[in-house]
């Protein structure tokens, strides 16, 4: 009788034993999956611009926000949209998570990039995406506050000009840490995924 109760301790300190490696092995993998690498700390700067409905803003209207933020401008035919379209996709794939996430788009072409252009424009992506611009010189101090290059380009076979430009989709969160720099390789699955590993590891600190 006493042979058969030691057995039965023995075997749930051995259950109990082989539950914790495993527990402890699982929550090694989560961090492991969870962790996500901040490009930089305190990221961005000071600007003062002008949104899709002519109410001027600046960084300070964005602080404790997750953001999504793209340079581009809208007459770019094929690379800005793009990526418009991936930040709008995935906001919706990610639903609630989405829903907490502001979208913003700057404009790298102030002249071209009216107030009203860029009204009618973020309209065609996502209801949420804020459209900024400004002055020329709003826009260069904008730019380098988020270290993105852009350059009119004219050559004599063009009628009008391009802007040669950085096409990074900044992932930053409430801290105002960049967490992650799309580049036009990463797919909305890549964003989709980042963005959820970043919001775990996030609300895990
Ligand atoms: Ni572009």
């Amino acid at each position: 009788m006493k042979k058969r109760a030691l057995q039965i301790i023995f075997s749930l300190a051995l259950g109990l034993f082989i539950a914790g490696v495993i527990a402890a092995y699982q929550i090694k993998q989560d961090e492991k999956n969870q962790s996500v690498f901040i490009v930089a700390k305190d990221f961005g700067g000071p600007f003062t611009l002008v949104n899709q409905d002519n109410k001027t803003v600046t960084e300070k209207d964005f602080k404790n926000q997750w953001r999504l933020i793209y340079f581009g401008f809208t007459y770019c035919p094929a690379i800005c949209p793009t990526e418009l379209q991936k930040i709008s996709s995935a906001l919706k794939e990610l639903g609630s998570t989405g829903e907490e996430i502001t979208p913003i788009f700057i404009s790298v072409d102030p002249e071209r990039d009216t107030v009203n252009v860029m009204q009618a424009y973020v309209k065609l992506f996502h209801p949420r995406l804020i459209g900024l611009t400004g002055t020329p010189a709003q826009i260069d101090q904008a730019k380098k506050s988020y270290k993105i290059y852009a350059a009119k380009v004219k050559d004599e076979t063009m009628t009008d000009y391009t802007v040669d430009h950085s096409s990074f989709i900044y992932l930053i969160n409430p801290d105002n840490d960049l967490v992650r720099i799309f580049k036009t390789d990463d797919t909305a699955e890549d964003i989709i995924k980042i963005t959820e590993q970043s919001f775990a590891s996030y609300k895990s600190e």
